[in-house]
């Protein structure tokens, strides 16, 4: 596939359509807490686990196979990421990387201290190095957001972050507000008084192609069942750090990078139906190798993504009782939205609404999605959030708001 056919997209997903037991087709805007399967996932992970099942270091074929596939997988996430094979950590989800990982680097840390947070983050960049901080006695520090509480407020870098920072962990998209913020420019900073930076790129890295060593981060999180893959935490790391620091590990496990930051044994299904996600997702580009191949599929996902936000952002202006958090426009964001229902005296609750569209099968999420930081500073406790992935269509999106208007309507 070289052209990007919507229909011939959504019909490698059952689960598209598969009714619930009224009959109501599923419409997921639910894309920002994990995206559905295709089927050349789903049948790598039950070809691997129908016939190659084993543990590592197996010499029959299995166990052969097994131990190509973990480097197969390393390759694909290399790929993905712009890293390279021995930049590559695999883990259960992001956020146990993220604890392992921290509490390695806390080792280092020493009173006087400080590591920098960032409002705009889901809190598993946030608590990992919280809590690494406190246990080490350190101060923790907390990038706000800019006045609008859209993006970073940048200029607060040059005093949040000075010599005696050693981590700056931040975002490269909000999984709440869509923002993307300006990444590199908080790296120039950390680099400035030596601090190390942890990047989460688990929201931004189905939304646009990474670069893990143009961007000169010392950690970089994604997540594979974000994309459409399996339940896979994935950490881009510089190899000086996998090397140096020590990890919390089983003594008689591997010593070698980067297979000494993984414990236990891994879910190889799991890699076995990410490699086969990687590939797929490259099918929707073109060009050389499968690196060049993922960064045109990006190009073509982000332009049907761009339409969809756009109608998006149309519908919901046309619609005072629905207020948007976050960018209103279509650049420097990804297609995931947060909003709630107003009336003459404010934000109303939602959780009828939710339920409402739940019943027809609607996956709307109201929350705070553990941005914490952001909803904070909106002032509210939860938000309704929408969020597009590549197999969303226009016309769910105008389904939705023709939902939207029943209900209020049915409301009133
Ligand atoms: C931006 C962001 N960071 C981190 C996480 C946590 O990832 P995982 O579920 O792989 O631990 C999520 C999950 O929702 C997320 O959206």
């Amino acid at each position: 596939m070289t052209a990007f056919d919507l229909d011939a997209v959504r019909a490698d997903f059952p689960a598209l359509t598969t009714p619930d037991a009224a009959g109501n087709l599923p419409l997921f805007l639910d894309g920002p807490g994990g995206g559905q399967v295709p089927r050349p996932v789903l049948d790598a992970m039950v070809e691997y686990l129908g016939h190659y099942n084993s543990n590592l270091g197996g010499f029959a074929d299995a166990g052969r196979r097994t131990t190509q596939l973990v480097a197969d997988a390393r390759a694909a996430a290399a790929d993905w990421l712009g890293a390279a094979s021995e930049n590559i950590v695999f883990g259960p989800n992001s956020t146990t990387l993220m604890f392992n990982l921290s509490r390695a680097v806390a080792a280092t840390f020493a009173p006087g201290d400080n590591v920098v947070v960032s409002d705009l983050d889901h809190f598993s960049n946030v608590s990992s190095w919280r809590r690494a901080a406190e246990d080490a006695g350190c101060e923790v520090r907390v990038l706000p957001l800019d006045a609008d509480g859209i993006d970073l407020d940048y200029g607060r870098l040059a005093d949040l972050v000075d010599e005696s920072t050693r981590v700056v962990a931040v975002t490269a998209a909000s999984n709440l507000l869509g923002t993307r913020p300006d990444v590199a420019r908080v790296v120039a900073r950390a680099r400035e008084v030596g601090a190390l930076v942890s990047v989460d790129a688990v929201h931004a890295a189905v939304h646009e192609q990474l670069n893990f060593e143009a961007l000169d981060a010392d950690f970089l999180y994604a997540s594979a069942y974000k994309l459409g893959g399996p339940h896979l935490g994935i950490c881009a790391a510089k190899a000086e750090h996998l090397s140096g620091l020590r990890p919390y590990k089983v003594e008689p496990a591997t010593e070698e990078s980067p297979a000494r930051w993984e414990q236990g044994t891994q879910s190889f299904e799991a890699l076995a139906g990410f490699v086969a996600l990687v590939d797929y997702w490259a099918e929707f580009g073109s060009g050389g190798d499968r690196r060049a191949r993922l960064a045109s599929a990006y190009e073509v996902i982000d332009a049907h993504e761009r339409t969809l936000t756009e109608l998006f952002l149309a519908e919901l202006a046309r619609r005072p009782d629905l207020r948007l958090y976050g960018r209103a426009s279509v650049d420097g964001r990804t297609p995931t939205f947060a909003f709630n229902l107003t009336d003459a005296d404010g934000v109303r609750d939602a959780s009828g609404l939710v339920r409402w569209l739940g019943e027809r099968n609607v996956a709307l999420g109201l929350g705070n999605f553990y941005a914490l930081g952001a909803v904070r500073r909106l002032g509210v406790e939860t938000v309704l959030r929408a969020g597009f992935v590549h197999y969303t269509s226009a016309d769910e999106v105008r389904r939705f708001f023709a939902l939207v208007d029943e209900w209020s309507g049915s409301e009133r």
